[in-house]
């Protein structure tokens, strides 16, 4: 989704409609709809057909999340109940570099607003060729604000987001905080 709260604007998804993220995701919506669905009492005929629509509107429609969250989906994963106090070790950003998912032995880290979250229990997302690996490694909050998936706005420089961005950046950050250990500070 382009940011936590399913509300994005703009033209990303545009740039998203025949690529593989687009798929994997669109999945991910409809097994929301089916978790939503299954926790609101519904039959299992009413789930069944609401997943189908989800899922019909996800592969077809270049608003997928829009309508999910219609449909009473939620396609946000749930908040980590056992976080970690925040670190503030000093990482370098070329030692942020080598946790990019590159090496699967190694932990996946991804920075928002100098803050390093350790993102590792998602290598589906973050992981080497995942859809959001463009975030993994680096600090990427300028692209996280514009709900950009292009390599040119992962960037850490995030001064010339506008209110709407920003809007989206700190939901991220937000989204991230309730799901991901700090592990330290990205230092010069
Ligand atoms: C067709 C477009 C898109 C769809 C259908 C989509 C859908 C989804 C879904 C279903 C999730 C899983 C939520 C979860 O498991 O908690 C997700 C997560 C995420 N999406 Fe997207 N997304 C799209 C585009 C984008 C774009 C353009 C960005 C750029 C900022 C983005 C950034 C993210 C991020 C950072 C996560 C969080 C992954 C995590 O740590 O759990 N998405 N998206
Ligand atoms: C911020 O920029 C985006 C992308 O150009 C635009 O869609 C949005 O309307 C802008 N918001 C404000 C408040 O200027």
């Amino acid at each position: 989704m382009s940011n936590p709260s399913g509300s994005g604007s703009g033209s990303w998804y545009e740039t998203l409609t025949s690529t593989p993220v687009l798929i994997a995701t669109a999945v991910g919506v409809s097994f929301a709809a089916i978790f939503a669905a299954s926790s609101s009492g519904k039959t299992p005929e009413q789930i069944k057909t609401q997943a189908k629509e989800v899922k019909n509107v996800a592969t077809s429609s270049t608003d997928a999340k829009g309508k999910a969250a219609q449909a009473g989906a939620s396609i946000m994963s749930a908040p980590a109940a056992d976080l970690a106090p925040p670190k503030d070790d000093p990482i370098s950003a070329s030692t942020l570099s080598q946790y990019d998912g590159s090496d699967p032995s190694k932990p996946i880290y991804v920075a928002i607003k100098g803050r390093v979250f350790d993102v590792t229990a998602k290598p589906e997302m973050y992981g080497k060729g995942k859809g959001y690996n463009i975030f993994a490694g680096k600090d990427a909050s300028k692209g996280l604000g514009m709900s950009s998936l292009n390599l040119e706005d992962a960037v850490s420089d995030y001064s010339s987001l506008n209110e709407t961005q920003m809007n989206s950046l700190n939901q991220w950050e937000s989204f991230f905080e309730k799901r991901y250990n700090i592990v330290g500070k990205v230092v010069q």
